[in-house]
């Protein structure tokens, strides 16, 4: 049992949207599978467990996968490159035939992941902007399950810093190093 609080408060820390990847790292797909065996674990509402997940580390698939993502929608002067891609992404699916709290169930199963991620060594990024018909034909799913997220994995290849909000402003941005600064409230104003 882990019980040490700062050496998880610098795993949460550390656990950053990333979106600039080595290229040609490789991710194993035993990896993947050991996070969504610990997603399968998370809480649950009603304990109902609608979630499903399909790992794809399979170039060509990859390549279809990326297509539709929409990275970084603040950043208007970068684009991500070839050379910056993801090396594998996990696609989160609801199965409608349960009723469940799939939107926070979400949530909850993809930050463990992205968790388990960062201490496995590589970094994640959670995305909502993807084409779920798309999908849904790439993958040739059953009608019940839709496409809700997907969660990119690779190597980070760029620095990212968290920074105190300042006049409310919670866009992120990069600065003169071209660090990638992401603000965040300050415990003052959040707690109640
Ligand atoms: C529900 C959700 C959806 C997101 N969708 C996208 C997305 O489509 N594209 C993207 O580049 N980042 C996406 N992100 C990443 C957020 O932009 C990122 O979490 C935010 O900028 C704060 O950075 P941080 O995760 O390092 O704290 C998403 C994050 C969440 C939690």
């Amino acid at each position: 049992m882990i019980n040490n609080f700062n050496q998880f408060k610098q795993i949460v820390q550390n656990t950053r949207a990333t979106r600039r990847f080595k290229k040609d790292f490789k991710i194993k797909k035993d990896d993947l599978i050991d996070l969504v065996d610990l997603a399968r674990v998370t809480s649950s509402g009603k304990n109902m467990q609608p979630l499903k997940y399909i790992i794809i580390t399979d170039e060509n698939i990859k390549k279809e996968v990326y297509k539709p993502l929409v990275w970084a929608a603040h950043l208007k002067e970068w684009s991500q490159s070839k050379d910056e891609k993801p090396s594998a992404y996990i696609l989160v699916l609801n199965d409608t035939t349960i009723d469940g709290f799939s939107a926070i169930d979400s949530g909850i199963a993809m930050q463990t992941i992205c968790l388990g991620a960062t201490i496995k060594g590589f970094s994640s990024c959670i995305l909502a902007s993807i084409d779920k018909e798309q999908y849904k034909k790439l993958f040739s799913l059953k009608s019940f399950l839709e496409p809700m997220f997907i969660i990119a994995f690779g190597k980070k290849d760029e620095d990212i810093k968290l920074v105190d909000i300042k006049d409310n402003d919670t866009n992120y941005y990069r600065d003169t190093q071209d660090c990638h600064c992401v603000p965040k409230r300050l415990l003052e104003d959040i707690l109640i």
